[in-house]
């Protein structure tokens, strides 16, 4: 099948979370099953000229308000054949940062520069004369790719295309003064005719919801989830409306970014046949921290965006956080690399001051990431919800053993330990509160000094679970297929 990726993000060229990965090791994986796939990006200004090729093609794209000009360089994904196409225009996308930047995290003319990039989906097919079966977008930046396709684009060249859209993340909607609406280059009744009009906003997310031919989400028990008033994020009647059309599909791990065996960001390799380079790992880790450097510590790691969603209130709140009583009261040490919300990243340089068992990286840097899923025992994931959840997949897969609370995918992958027989894979409570956190967590820590034989048999089961994208592109490629029947009638 021919697939049009669009999205806003793609590792190793543009990644702000699981988005990058999600989306860069379906590519490889469905390209690997014999696809022609293609991907269409920004080119953010960040982006090195060396993954852009060299000789920049123009494309104009049309708007109401006369035809925008860009241009389009042709690079390639990283260990794939898959080609890379990314939009050029210097006024949306020549600036720092993918949505934002600190100063402004969510810049104002987000919905122009992400209707410049869905609009050019269609131009681009027409100028390389490559028409897909699938167009595949992913959360609310591309959510117009659907609803281009639906009320523009539906006949003609794209009339036996099929639109997929993913959701990786409903908490983030795209939401819009409506005076911008104009600028999306729609007829006006569109506006509520479309399901843009979420309280006199724009909602991108909304109506991408509803023009998409398919849904999916990342998770099965997300795709549940969101269907409910408690997770649906005002968006759940449009979901069970679309019930139907929606399915889960797991993510997987990209053992081309994560795999012990060959990680050049650890020391030593390793796999659950012989654990001493995760021994090292862990030692690399107290010394990159500044923790004392000791085996017998159980070490409590976390790589997360510091967002609510993550369960930062609850963990790391300045009044009622667990943190705080946690590295008081367990025998545990607690590093942390992330970035996020302002007044957590104080929080977390506060307590790293207070406290000796407690290290804190603020920023996003990748091979400490690698180090700490790597060297860590314990991988904290607190998320009031999870659509799939990347890192405890990495951690699962490194003998990391995560704490988790059940939602989402964090439900689906992770198996709760159970003291009698030591089965499970990691440790889960059900309701997200500060007390839980600490409690779930000193449980596990509990095992590490009482059961020690447990945690070896967890590990090793942890190690050998399979989370494979290729299985993830063989289930897309069957919904891809179920898609197509529906559009061309057979
Ligand atoms: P989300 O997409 O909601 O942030 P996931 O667990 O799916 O959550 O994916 C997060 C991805 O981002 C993982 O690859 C993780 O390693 C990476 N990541 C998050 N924060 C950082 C950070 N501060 N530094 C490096 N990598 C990070
Ligand atoms: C989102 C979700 C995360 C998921 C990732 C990739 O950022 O928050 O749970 O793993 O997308 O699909």
């Amino acid at each position: 099948m021919k697939i049009l990726m669009v999205s806003s993000e793609a590792a190793p060229f543009a990644k702000a979370g699981g988005l990058g990965d999600a989306v860069s090791a379906l590519c490889r994986a469905l390209a690997q099953a014999g696809h022609d796939v293609r991907l269409l990006l920004p080119r953010y200004y960040f982006i090195s000229r060396k993954d852009l090729g060299t000789e920049a093609a123009p494309l104009g794209l049309p708007f109401p308000s006369g035809e925008v000009w860009t241009a389009i360089y042709k690079g390639q994904l990283p260990a794939s054949k898959v080609p890379v196409y990314f939009l050029e225009h210097e006024g949306y996308f020549g600036r720092d940062g993918i949505y934002g930047t600190k100063a402004e995290p969510d810049f104002a003319d987000n919905s122009e520069r992400f209707a410049l990039l869905s609009r050019a989906a269609f131009q681009l097919c027409r100028a390389l004369d490559w028409y897909p079966d699938i167009l595949h977008s992913h959360d609310w930046p591309t959510a117009l790719v659907p609803v281009y396709h639906r009320h523009l684009e539906r006949s003609g060249s794209f009339a036996r295309t099929a639109s997929v859209f993913t959701i990786h993340n409903l908490g983030y909607q795209g939401s819009y003064p409506s005076g911008r609406f104009p600028a999306l280059g729609l007829p006006w009744e569109l506006f509520s005719a479309a399901g843009f009009d979420r309280g006199g906003s724009i909602n991108l997310l909304a109506a991408g919801l509803l023009a998409a031919d398919f849904l999916t989400t990342v998770s099965p028990t997300y795709a549940r989830e969101i269907q409910t008033p408690e997770y649906g994020a005002g968006l759940d009647s449009i979901l069970r409306h679309r019930s139907s059309s929606l399915i889960g599909i797991l993510n997987g791990v990209d053992g081309s970014e994560w795999d012990p065996g060959k990680d050049p960001c650890i020391p030593k390799p390793f796999d659950s046949k012989d654990l001493s380079g995760k021994a090292l790992a862990k030692a690399a880790l107290q010394r990159s921290f500044g923790l004392p450097e000791d085996p017998s510590i159980p070490l409590v790691g976390m790589v997360t965006r510091l967002t609510e969603q993550k369960g930062i209130g609850e963990l790391f709140g300045p009044l009622h956080g667990s943190a705080w009583r946690m590295c008081n009261e367990i025998a545990l040490q607690f590093a942390v690399v992330g970035s996020g919300e302002a007044w957590c990243e104080d929080e977390l340089r506060s307590l790293a001051a207070c406290l000796p068992n407690f290290k804190a990286r603020i920023g996003y840097d990748n091979d400490l990431a690698h180090l700490l899923i790597a060297g860590s025992d314990f991988l904290l994931m607190p998320s009031h919800y999870e659509p799939c959840g990347l890192t405890q997949l990495y951690a699962l897969r490194y003998g990391t053993l995560p704490i988790v609370r059940r939602t989402g995918g964090l439900a689906d992958t992770v198996e709760n330990y159970d003291e009698g027989s030591g089965s499970g894979t990691g440790f889960m409570f059900d309701v997200l509160t500060p007390g839980s956190v600490f409690d779930t967590t000193g449980w596990a820590i509990w095992a590490w000094y009482n059961k020690p034989q447990h945690i070896r048999l967890m590990r090793d089961r942890a190690m050998n679970c399979e989370f494979s994208w290729d299985r993830s592109a063989v289930e897309y490629g069957k919904l891809y297929e179920m898609a197509l029947s529906h559009i061309r009638g057979k």
